[in-house]
C-alpha cells in the first residue's frame, strides 16, 4: 500500500518532546515521513529547536496577534495548505479549534492525548485519573473531529496506575510511551494503512470496534 514519504506537518505549542521523537525516528528507524512544516502558537515553545536543529520549516503564528479564533485558525490552515502536508500532527497543541478548521481538515488531522479517551477529555487528566481511583491510564491518538477529544480513537497505549503514584510520576512514566504511541501510529499512516470514514477508523479498509493497543514491543494487535 505504500507509495512513497507521506508529507506531515506538526503542531506544537510547548516542549516538542513528541516532535523530536518523531524526527528521530526518521532518522533511526524506516519511518517514511516527511515532516514538510511545523508551526507553533507560541514563539517561546522550546519545541521550535528541535525543528530548527533538523532544517524543518517553522511558522510561529501566534494567537494573541489575532482578534479572534477563526482568523487564527484560517492563518494556521493556509500554512499548512501551503506546506502540502497530507497528515496533520497535533502534538501538544494547547488550541481549542474552530468547526471551521477541524471541518477543513477531516480525516487528515490526528491528536495526541494523555489518557485513555473517551475518559478525561481536555486538560489536567493525571491528576483526575488519581483522583477517581483507576488502576490504569494512558495515551490515546484520534482523529481531531469538532468536539473536544472526541473524534474516533485510532490507537492507544495504556499504563498501570501504581501504588504512590502522583501526576508529575504518572507524565514521566506516559511520556515515553506516547512517543512510541505517536510514531507506531504515523507509521501506519506512512504505510496508507488508516483512514477516516464517516467519524470512524478504518485499519487496511476495515472498520475497527476498539482502538489498536499498542504492545510493549512497540507494535499494535
Ligand atoms: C503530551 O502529553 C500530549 O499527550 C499532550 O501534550 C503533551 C505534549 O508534550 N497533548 P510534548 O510537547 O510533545 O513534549
Amino acid at each position: 500500500m505504500k507509495q512513497g514519504f507521506l508529507k506531515a506537518a506538526v503542531l506544537i505549542s510547548g516542549t516538542g518532546s513528541n516532535l523530536k521523537a518523531l524526527i528521530d525516528a526518521i532518522g533511526t528507524t524506516r519511518l517514511d515521513l516527511n515532516i514538510v512544516q511545523v508551526v507553533s502558537n507560541r514563539a517561546e515553545a522550546a519545541g521550535i529547536a528541535h525543528a530548527t536543529t533538523a532544517a524543518i520549516p517553522v511558522s510561529v503564528i501566534s494567537h494573541a496577534d489575532f482578534p479572534d479564533r477563526q482568523s487564527h485558525d484560517a492563518a494556521v490552515a493556509k500554512v499548512l495548505e501551503q506546506s502540502g502536508a497530507e497528515l496533520i500532527i497535533l502534538a501538544g497543541y494547547m488550541r481549542i479549534l474552530s468547526e471551521d478548521f477541524t471541518r477543513h481538515f477531516s480525516g487528515r488531522m490526528i491528536n495526541l492525548h494523555p489518557s485513555l479517551l473517551p475518559l478525561y477529555k481536555g486538560l489536567d487528566t493525571y491528576n483526575r485519573v488519581l483522583e477517581s481511583g483507576d488502576n490504569e491510564t494512558g495515551a490515546s491518538i484520534h482523529f481531531v473531529t469538532a468536539g473536544l477529544d472526541s473524534g474516533p480513537v485510532i490507537a492507544q497505549v495504556k499504563l498501570p496506575v501504581l501504588p504512590g503514584d502522583d501526576a508529575d510520576s504518572l507524565k514521566a512514566r506516559l511520556g515515553p510511551l506516547e512517543h512510541k504511541l505517536l510514531i507506531a501510529t504515523v507509521d501506519l499512516f506512512c504505510k496508507r494503512e488508516i483512514t477516516y470514514r464517516q467519524d470512524a477508523v478504518l485499519f487496511l479498509g476495515e472498520i475497527i470496534k476498539q482502538p489498536l493497543q499498542l504492545k510493549p514491543d512497540g507494535r499494535f494487535i
